[in-house]
């Protein structure tokens, strides 16, 4: 978080910390220079609010910069937190920078004390000692030795009165205000200031005064930039009365669909309007295979949409983890239509296999949340999913939305080819009756958290589901992993009996997912083993489950089959929320994580 203007910087840069915590949150800290132009730090291991207490009035100053940690080279631990401070720089980063060993090596050899463990200060010693004239010829020259991702703020007391930012496969947008300018990682930061937002791109810098800003590239060349107006209201990015950001962006589910399909269904052709696909029909019939990338529950979603598509439009389609596909050197087939998901559009590992995937020919488009972020950019073409800002860490509401989209595109796709307009009408149907069937199972939390309380006191589970059901079980289980540490893994039912039935034992409960599809007497055969080995089960169910106490079913509505992960991934949702409020963990700032992985 970056400010330079008139007002006191310093409760502008703890509150676009605060509000950019999700995104790190292991180590905090900030750098202001004051009137006279004098370099004040504080920093610390600990959340931004321990950071902020018992600062001296004196510490304040116009011009600011700020950051939230998640530890990549070095422990969290004060000397790691950022800024980091060579003679009168101060520089916060974003990032890895790979060529951190040499570039220190050289700045040691000329006699420069490092103080801490992290990559990022060689930033500072390279500003500090470039001996270039203006600060932004000093971080633009330091830049051009520097290899890996970064998106940074640097001030300089010897020049005050200005910052500069740059961004290389690290998010830097710019807020522009009134004889005042904002910098940040993420514009959850700038929606209580500004609405104007300027995106910067790979390989850009920015110099921001008071007065304005002007960006180039690395070559030194200027770029002129198309401001933007950010969507969306600043309480998007409030808790609004619940508990965590989770429980909101849950209990949003309903309404996030509504606003996914929100003139996108067609009544007369039974089909899908999606407007940013840049994809001609004739191009979309010559589609011979769909490829889908994305990480973690982005990923899980990618399963989810796959099934649909192959389901839908019968065009083969699987899912890959974005940060496997871009290391194996994949051939790139001019006829398959690549789609990448991603709720932040930042994360670094599936950016780099969609530059990989554009560099070869191939034709992405992608499912991304956030409007204008780099994956977004990145595309030829996509389906934004309006989902809203999701602050929590665990991932909730996208993984709905991403489901509604890959449905649509999958509508759309079979109707240009094979799928009959009643089948079109059915799945449309089900579509719409999406929001209120959520709304339904949200009603059951009480019961779900019984049954949460109950699982917690486990220390793993199991979570398996058959062909629909498996990306499913595995939503469920990366949830309960992530929030609420318990170990989770998950097993398509049908590989139980080829191995892990070993483990079940009256210790280990199952979840299972078990839709009324025309594979239940299959999955009833695989719950059967389970109780034969006196294991215990958790299912999620249309019906009531023969040999399953009532209360350890959780029964959601009857959708389309082929709609069904979407509504059954949302009691696993707050199964995993309730258990981690029984454990009682920092639920929406798990340990080790963070919101968007803007690192390799
Ligand atoms: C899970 C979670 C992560 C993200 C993954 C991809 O709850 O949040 O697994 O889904 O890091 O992030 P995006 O969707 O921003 O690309």
């Amino acid at each position: 978080m970056a400010y330079v203007g008139s007002q006191d910087a310093v409760p502008i840069v703890l509150e676009g910390l605060q509000r950019l915590e999700y995104r790190g949150y292991d180590s905090a800290g900030l750098a202001v220079l004051g009137r006279g132009g004098a370099l004040k730090v504080r920093k610390a291991k600990g959340r931004v609010r321990e950071c902020a207490e018992g600062l001296p009035a004196r510490f304040k100053g116009p011009v600011g910069i700020g950051h939230t940690r998640w530890a990549t080279h070095g422990e969290p631990s004060d000397a790691n937190a950022h800024p980091h401070v060579s003679g009168t720089v101060a520089v916060v980063h974003n990032g890895v920078i790979e060529n951190a060993e040499e570039l220190r090596a050289k700045l040691e050899a000329q006699g420069v004390e490092f103080s801490s463990e992290t990559d990022s200060e060689v930033l500072a010693h390279l500003i500090a000692t470039s001996g270039a004239g203006d600060l932004a010829e000093a971080v633009r020259s330091s830049l051009t030795q520097v290899v890996g991702t970064y998106g940074i703020a640097v001030i300089d007391a010897a020049r005050p009165g200005e910052c500069v930012v740059a961004r290389n496969g690290s998010p830097v947008v710019l807020g522009l205000g009134d004889r005042e300018m904002y910098a940040a990682s993420d514009v959850a930061a700038l929606v209580g200031h500004t609405r104007q937002v300027v995106h910067l791109d790979d390989g850009e810098l920015a110099v921001l005064t008071a007065s304005g800003y002007r960006t180039f590239t690395l070559e030194a060349t200027a770029t002129v930039k198309q401001p933007s107006q950010l969507e969306g209201e600043a309480q998007a990015y409030e808790m609004g009365g619940h508990a965590h950001f989770m429980a909101k962006e849950i209990s949003e589910q309903p309404e996030v669909v509504r606003r996914a399909l929100r003139g996108r269904l067609d009544g007369r052709f039974h089909t899908a309007h999606l407007g940013g696909l840049n994809l001609e029909a004739r191009e979309a019939r010559a589609i011979r295979r769909v490829k889908i990338i994305g990480c973690g529950t982005a990923y899980y979603s990618g399963q989810v949409g796959a099934q649909l598509i192959e389901e839908l439009a019968r065009i083969p389609a699987d899912a890959e983890p974005a940060s496997e596909f871009r290391y194996r050197n994949p051939v790139v087939e001019p006829d398959t239509l690549y789609v990448a998901v991603s709720q932040s559009g930042e994360t670094y590992d599936t950016l780099a296999a969609v530059q990989e995937l554009r560099r070869k020919g191939g034709r992405v488009l992608g499912l991304v949340n956030v409007v204008g972020s780099a994956i977004a950019r990145a595309c030829d073409g996509g389906i934004y999913l309006h989902a809203g800002p999701e602050v929590s860490v665990a991932s909730t509401k996208t993984f709905t939305a991403t489901g509604v989209a890959f449905a649509l595109l999958a509508l759309y796709l079979g109707r240009i080819r094979d799928l009959s307009p009643a089948e079109g009408a059915r799945v449309a149907a089900g579509l719409r009756a999406l929001p209120e069937q959520i709304e339904q199972v949200l009603a059951q939390q009480e019961h779900i958290a019984r049954v949460a309380r109950e699982l917690a006191e486990h220390r793993a589970a199991f979570f398996i589901g058959r062909v629909r059901g498996f990306p499913v079980a595995r939503e469920g289980a990366q949830k309960l992993k992530e929030i609420s540490y318990l170990h989770a893994e998950a097993y398509p039912a049908s590989e139980l009996k080829h191995g892990p039935l070993a483990l079940i034992d009256p210790g280990l409960p199952t979840v299972a997912v078990l839709p009324d599809d025309e594979l239940r007497d299959k999955n009833l055969t695989t719950l059967g083993e389970i109780a034969a080995r006196r294991g215990r089960t958790i299912v999620v169910a249309h019906s009531p489950v023969p040999g399953v106490p009532p209360q350890d079913v959780i029964l959601v509505p009857r959708n389309e089959p082929e709609l069904d992960p979407i509504l059954m991934t949302v009691p696993l949702q707050l199964l995993a929320y309730h258990a981690a409020l029984t454990l009682g963990h920092d639920i929406d700032r798990p340990r080790n994580l963070a919101k968007s992985v803007t690192v390799e």
